[in-house]
């Protein structure tokens, strides 16, 4: 069996603990087994870029972070745009699957990476996903790989906050990684025992953030934290389309909402605030033994899927186990954090803020 493999989209720890996991069960389950490995996600597919990989490639990779075979975005829009010679990036990548007479191809990542490799299933390559992202976003899988580790390395930096801000009683914006869903900042910030948690799919609005904290104040709390996702917006910025919101922020010099709502909050309240951008630690480094574990999982599963030929599907995680989903089901939708999830009525049970206006409030 000939079979291709690749790493697209951003990278997160864990991406190398999977390809190890799939590579051995492949190789001692599949007769004659050739594994090619393309280059930087769906470019070495494109460009025709890639390694023969031998078993022994695959050692020594369960703590291994990043990804062995490199990782780029290559936007979905363009797949299907020509070239100018009337050839598109989906025609190449048809080209190099037929050409390396490739009997499946193996994509690991995010949800961009989930829409390719269903268009590319449809126009009748064979393909299995798996689910990567620290967002936690892909549809139809209650985990993604990734995820916990950049949990708990975002846990750790709010934990570290706590006593830096206490020294000096100020207020502290954490921003976590999460550009369209606030998965990551939402379970990190209740680990780390943020005060306020502010995520996309719950607008804040100004007044009530500056509310929250001023009552913290008086009753006594010497700092507070904030919690707040790349992506999160104000409840103004929630009415706009995403083109008119980034030209807005863009006019004003800004990329995210965090550095303006700090800027606000000191001014109104007179605490002194400061700003701590997590950024790509979140995503560098080994994947934590959770990560370890399901990259395994996940990993042998996507070889035992291929031993049975059942192709154009993705592997996900439902109710503790391991399992597949069609790909042309989960592409193109986003798994979102519900404003009535459990976790997120838990954490307003111990007390948490999310910002929400007055009359928003559940
Ligand atoms: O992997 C997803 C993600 O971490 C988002 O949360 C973030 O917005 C994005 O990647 C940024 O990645 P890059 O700068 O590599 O495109």
């Amino acid at each position: 069996m000939k079979i291709g493999m690749l790493t697209s989209g951003g990278d997160c720890p864990g991406l190398n603990a999977v390809m190890r996991a799939f590579a051995k069960y492949v190789c001692s389950h599949i007769e004659d087994v050739k594994i090619i490995g393309f280059l930087n996600g769906y470019t070495g597919l494109i460009e025709r870029e890639y390694e023969i990989l031998e078993e022994k490639d695959f050692e020594n990779l369960l703590l291994a972070g990043g990804t062995m075979l490199g990782s780029k975005r290559q936007p979905f829009k363009q797949m299907t745009v020509s070239d100018g010679n009337n050839r598109s990036k989906l025609d190449k990548m048809k080209e190099t699957y037929e050409k390396l007479g490739l009997d499946c191809l193996i994509t690991l990542g995010g949800a961009g990476t989930h829409k390719t490799a269903a268009l590319l299933a449809s126009e009748g390559c064979k393909v299995i996903g798996l689910p990567k992202t620290i967002d936690n976003d892909i549809w139809g899988t209650d985990v993604t790989f990734g995820f916990s580790s950049a949990m708990e390395i975002a846990t750790e930096c709010i934990d570290r906050m706590h006593s830096t801000a206490a020294s000096h009683g100020r207020i502290m914006l954490v921003e976590v990684m999460g550009n369209k869903v606030g998965w990551l900042t939402l379970y990190a910030g209740i680990a780390g025992g943020a005060n306020m948690i502010l995520i996309p799919e719950i607008p804040y609005d100004e007044n009530a953030v500056i509310a929250f904290l001023e009552k913290r104040r008086r009753e006594g709390a010497r700092y507070s934290i904030v919690a707040i996702a790349e992506g999160a917006v104000s409840v103004e910025e929630s009415k706009l389309k995403r083109k008119e919101m980034a030209a807005l922020r863009a006019a004003r010099g800004e990329g995210t909402a965090t550095e303006r709502l700090a800027r606000a909050i000191e001014e109104k309240t007179g605490v002194e605030t400061r700003t701590q951008v997590i950024g790509y630690l979140q995503r560098g480094g080994s994947p934590n033994p959770y990560d370890r574990a399901i990259c395994t999982l996940m990993g042998g599963y996507a070889g035992e899927l291929a031993e049975k030929k059942k192709f154009g599907v993705t592997v996900s995680m439902a109710g503790g186990k391991v399992t597949y989903n069609s790909l042309a089901d989960i592409a193109g939708k986003t798994k979102s954090v519900p404003p009535t999830h459990q976790m997120v009525k838990a954490a307003k049970a111990v007390g948490i803020g999310f910002g929400e206006p007055e009359n928003k409030k559940e």
